[in-house]
């Protein structure tokens, strides 16, 4: 069987048993606890936990997933065996509170016997069977029909049915979410296939997992709890690449001579094909036999599977949106794609060439998850920018490697820090480095670095210490009413002192604090006789409002009735800013491309500032399309509303941020149908608020990181009459009317350029004369000619252009010229060849003036320079030169 028809056996045979087949989810988990998709169950977590009603009784895919980074973490395994991947498919059964243990196993065993005719007698079923302390009961039911299977076999339940604590046979997608025991279906895949159960869960490449049918029955609550879920439900995973592997490598169970490998499947081959021609060297199938001791030809072997994992990996996170960067799953991908060239390296394989594998991925998984072909020549510029980038800081890492090692074997902690802070050399880099050449890095040291750095940044970053034991204790959060209104009658029901300032707290309010990358309202509050001004609001982490104002507070006190007015021309400045940032993030989405996605945000009264997630500066032309597409739909004055909605049925289109903490309830913001977010920010009625907006600036922040500057409104409106003021101001200095300016400047810089040109002839023919002049004082002693003068000079290379002037009107002889520079004492001295065979130095004359000039100079025989600050001195000691 071909891995493609295993994978669509496995989903007709489920077809079959009345499963709905359904796409995979995406590599961007819902979840928040997670980095990556890691298992096929994510995307039924909710039908799960009974939050929303499943469309389908039973379902059946395969589904992409990356183990690595969080709880699920293969990275390290990856290359150095063959049953480990960061990324692969898992295919997989559901039931939603339909069927359970006895048909989830009992077609799991007639798929794999008499489907695909596994050998019964190699294979082994775990069950749950819990230690000390450990959730739920042995699992009898699972234990009673796999009993009956194994008896029906012919073979010993007491041999084939092992048991398996929490950790082996209870899953949990993460620390929190659905979960429950399982039962996994294990392979002996020894030449013999007679090792009576003793090598399963003993990592072993021999016995291998390939099926894990897990009984969902219980929520696990972040206190730690297991609470039982209302209905019961199956949700099994299969690791397609494993089975794919077993069946390429047995012959179809006709030949288990050879060790098992995934890397055998026809999944692998296209990848290994390419890397042998980019190479030279042929996969071998060699194991590492001693990881401490990996031999050349199992290095190369280890390289091909990690490159191939890892090209498969970046190409479908990439499809997927999720991009190398700093931070998060993004810095996870970063690592695994500098993983993959840093292997390369030691392959030979140059800058570029793990570019040149995303065809192949794209070919050999596209048909199966389009998304890869629709994104192919995305995901190789940003993989090749990456490489790009991540081969200048190897360049200079490995050299800075190398000489941090010269001073002692090893790398200390704070050596390895100064590599990561100073040159943003990573650690795992370092250790792999460190590896490959048998030294040890100290890692703890390097820890212990890493958090000193931490401590500083907080340390700086330290937010207005609020004393919360100060205020009267009512901790509730306040209501917002600033969406709709500016102005509010409140009660004031604490007063928070901090160290330098006083912060007041109403059961409700207009004024918005600070969140969300918008800053905080200012305005006023008045109460009866007291008027005060609030020049900031910010959240406690309650989420009561507290209004920053200063003044004697001796006046009021809590339970007194206030008016509160936000600082309505501010705040509607604001407000446009941040309704022109969700146009612009639309526009880049759809100029770009879709892997755009916000890293940062802040908005004010007077600009917009937005940060996001693309791998190289945007064309100029990009940029104009971007600011055009903008303001046509300022233009078009679409209306712009805003909603609450459970976060499960917010519109599909709404652009959310996976990974971001949302509340049970959202709110999405609607720009005229085109633009939908998640925010809690506020925003204008119509984009015809905004008026019109401007790019300012395009830059990097980090590799992978753009910003974009903007303003609009009132702010930009300013900027173009301080233009306006500029162009007058201009056009009135140079006399012309503003049409004029640049045929004005044109013509003033072709005089300018023409006067400089005749100027610098002037400069000669006054140096020639001077240097004529100065030839006629030569002395002469012992036949050798002597020029010594003091002479004006600009600066000292004017000086020294001279004295090789008269050098060369003298022919043989000896130059010393003098001149104040700037308040110091400048000298050049030049002897011309004769000169210097007669045993004269200009480099020793220099010196020896410059002593006197309470300064120094040399230089060589011919020619030299120096100084001193003695100026007073300069005349005589030049009139003084003899030789
Ligand atoms: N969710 C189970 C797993 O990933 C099937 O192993």
């Amino acid at each position: 069987m071909t891995s493609e028809q295993i994978r669509q056996s496995f989903l007709d045979f489920f077809e079959s048993k009345k499963h709905s087949i359904v796409p995979s989810a995406p590599l961007m988990p819902d979840a928040p606890n997670l980095l990556f998709t890691n298992a096929g169950m994510n995307q039924f977590v909710p039908y799960f936990l009974g939050e929303r009603e499943a469309p389908y009784p039973r379902a059946t895919d395969t589904q992409k997933c990356i183990r690595a980074g969080g709880k699920h973490n293969d990275l390290e395994d990856v290359g150095l065996d063959t049953y480990h991947h960061t990324f692969f498919e898992m295919l997989g059964n559901w039931s939603f509170g339909d069927y359970f243990k006895q048909e989830a196993i009992e077609w799991a065993w007639e798929l794999i016997t008499e489907v695909w005719k596994f050998p019964k007698e190699r294979l082994y079923a775990s069950v749950y069977k819990p230690g000390d302390g450990e959730p739920a009961n042995f699992d009898q039911e699972a234990y009673d029909f796999w009993k009956a299977i194994f008896e029906k076999a012919g073979l010993d339940p007491d041999i084939h049915i092992v048991y398996g604590n929490k950790q082996d046979n209870f899953w949990m997608m993460g620390d929190t979410g659905p979960c429950g025991p399982c039962s996994e279906l294990h392979v002996d895949l020894t030449p013999e296939g007679n090792t009576k159960g003793s090598l399963v869960n003993a990592d072993s490449p021999y016995c291998i997992e390939i099926w894990n049918l897990v009984f969902i029955q219980f929520n696990a609550t972040p206190d730690g709890d297991f609470v039982p879920l209302k209905s019961k439900h199956v949700d099994t995973g299969m690791g397609f690449e494993r089975v794919a592997g077993i069946i390429a490598t047995s012959k179809n169970f006709t030949d288990f001579s050879t060790p098992p490998s995934n890397y055998n499947s026809d999944l692998f081959t296209s990848f290994f094909d390419q890397l042998t021609s980019l190479s030279g060297h042929e996969y071998q199938r060699t194991l590492p036999e001693d990881l401490d001791n990996i031999s050349e030809i199992e290095m190369k072997d280890v390289i091909f599977r990690v490159l191939a994992d890892h090209a498969r990996c970046l190409s479908c996170s990439i499809a997927d949106g999720i991009l190398p960067g700093n931070e998060g799953r993004n810095y996870v991908l970063r690592r695994i794609l500098r993983r993959a060239v840093m292997y390369g390296r030691r392959l030979g394989l140059e800058n570029g060439f793990f570019a040149q594998l995303v065809p192949t991925a794209v070919k050999q998984l596209g048909q199966v998850f389009p998304e890869l072909e629709k994104q192919q020549g995305i995901i190789q510029k940003i993989i090749q920018s990456e490489e790009d980038s991540f081969s200048r800081t190897l360049d200079r890492g490995i050299q800075l490697f190398e000489n941090t090692l010269t001073k002692d074997g090893n790398i200390s902690g704070e050596e390895a820090f100064r590599l990561f802070d100073t040159f943003g050399f990573p650690i795992d880099l370092t250790q792999l480095l460190a590896k490959q050449k048998g030294i040890y890095v100290d890692t703890e040291a390097f820890n212990v670095e890493m958090e000193k750095q931490r401590d500083r940044a907080r340390a700086s970053q330290k937010k207005t210490d609020i004393l919360v034991a100060d205020s009267n204790g009512d901790t509730e959060a306040t209501t917002f009413l600033g969406f709709d209104t500016l102005a509010d009658e409140a009660e004031l029901i604490d007063i928070v002192k901090a160290e330098d300032s006083s912060y007041l707290v109403f059961n409700h309010t207009p004024f918005y604090a600070e969140m969300g990358g918008q800053v905080g309202d200012t305005g006023a509050i008045e109460f009866d006789g007291a008027h005060f001004d609030v020049i900031d609001t910010i959240k406690d982490d309650h989420g009561r409002f507290l209004h920053k104002v200063s003044g004697d507070l001796a006046s009021i006190s809590s339970g007194i009735e206030a008016n509160l007015i936000v600082d309505h021309d501010r705040r509607r400045s604001i407000e446009r800013h941040h309704s022109a940032t969700h146009v612009l993030h639309w526009a880049l989405r759809k100029v770009l491309g879709t892997h755009v996605r916000q890293a940062g945000s802040y908005v004010d009264s007077e600009r917009l500032r937005f940060d996001f997630a693309h791998f190289e500066a945007i064309k100029p032309e990009e940029l104009a399309e971007i600011e055009k597409l903008c303001n046509e739909h300022l233009l078009d004055n679409s209306i712009v509303r805003w909603f609450e909605t459970p976060f499960d049925q917010k519109p599909n289109d709404v652009i959310a941020f996976f990974g971001e903490k949302y509340g049970d309830v959202v709110r999405v913001v609607d720009i005229g149908g085109f633009s939908k977010e998640l925010c809690g920010g506020t925003h204008v009625r119509a984009t015809g608020e905004i008026g019109l907006i401007k790019i300012s600036s395009e830059s990097a922040i980090a590799a992978g990181t753009r910003r974009i500057e903007a303003i609009v409104g009132n702010s930009l409106y300013s900027h173009i009459n301080e233009i306006e003021q500029l162009i007058a101001t201009a056009s009135q200095s140079l006399s012309t009317a503003p049409a004029d300016l640049l045929k004005k400047i044109d013509s003033l810089l072709t005089r300018n350029s023409e006067l400089e040109k005749r100027l610098k002839k002037f400069q000669q023919k006054a140096s020639g004369n001077l240097a004529n002049d100065l030839v006629k004082t030569a002395t002469e002693s012992d036949g050798l000619k002597i020029v010594r003068a003091e002479v004006q000079a600009s600066d000292p290379n004017a000086l020294r252009q001279l004295g090789a002037n008269v050098l060369g009107k003298l022919g043989e002889g000896i130059v010393v010229l003098g001149a104040k520079v700037k308040g110091k004492a400048s000298i050049v001295a030049f002897c011309s060849k004769g000169a210097i065979g007669a045993g004269h130095k200009a480099g020793d004359i220099v010196r020896e003036l410059t002593i006197r000039l309470d300064g120094k100079g040399g230089g060589k025989p011919d020619f030299a320079m120096g100084g001193g600050t003695n100026v007073t001195k300069l005349e005589e000691v030049i009139n003084t030169f003899q030789r």
